[in-house]
């Protein structure tokens, strides 16, 4: 599964893509539960590999896109990956006050 990009230029330079890209992994690992995103683009695209980066993405590797002819400047590629954040370890129990267990003994078993 790929997360994308394009903006109109006159959003360029505003934090937009990063914005809703960070909306769009937080739905495609916390709603969906999916356990990886990848992201692709031209090894020219230093703008969308800017926006992988911020998204906490890493270089994965390179390749020949195989639709982009030989010898086209947007024919080498890298692809980004990031994977779903560990789940937070559940909360201790909260451990009861002083003040909770005095107010206990004072009220007696009968108040528990
Ligand atoms: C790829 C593309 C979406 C990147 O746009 P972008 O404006 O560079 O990326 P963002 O929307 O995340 O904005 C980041 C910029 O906003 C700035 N910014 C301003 N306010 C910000 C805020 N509140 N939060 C985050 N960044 C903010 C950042 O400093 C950064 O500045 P910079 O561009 O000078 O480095 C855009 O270049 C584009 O649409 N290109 C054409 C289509 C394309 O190539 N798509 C990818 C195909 S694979």
């Amino acid at each position: 599964m790929e997360v994308g990009w394009r903006l109109a230029s006159h959003a360029w330079h505003q934090g937009f893509a990063t914005e809703a890209a960070t909306a769009a992994l937080d739905v495609a690992f916390r709603g969906v539960g999916l356990a990886e995103i990848w992201s692709m683009t031209a090894v020219l695209n230093e703008p969308s590999q800017a926006v992988m980066r911020r998204l906490g993405m890493t270089l994965h590797g390179e390749f020949e896109h195989p639709r982009v002819e030989p010898g086209h400047p947007l024919r080498p590629h890298v692809v980004y990956r990031i994977t779903r954040p560990a789940a937070p370890a559940p909360a201790e129990p909260a451990a009861r006050s002083a003040t909770s267990q005095a107010a206990e003994s004072a009220a007696g078993p009968a108040a528990r």
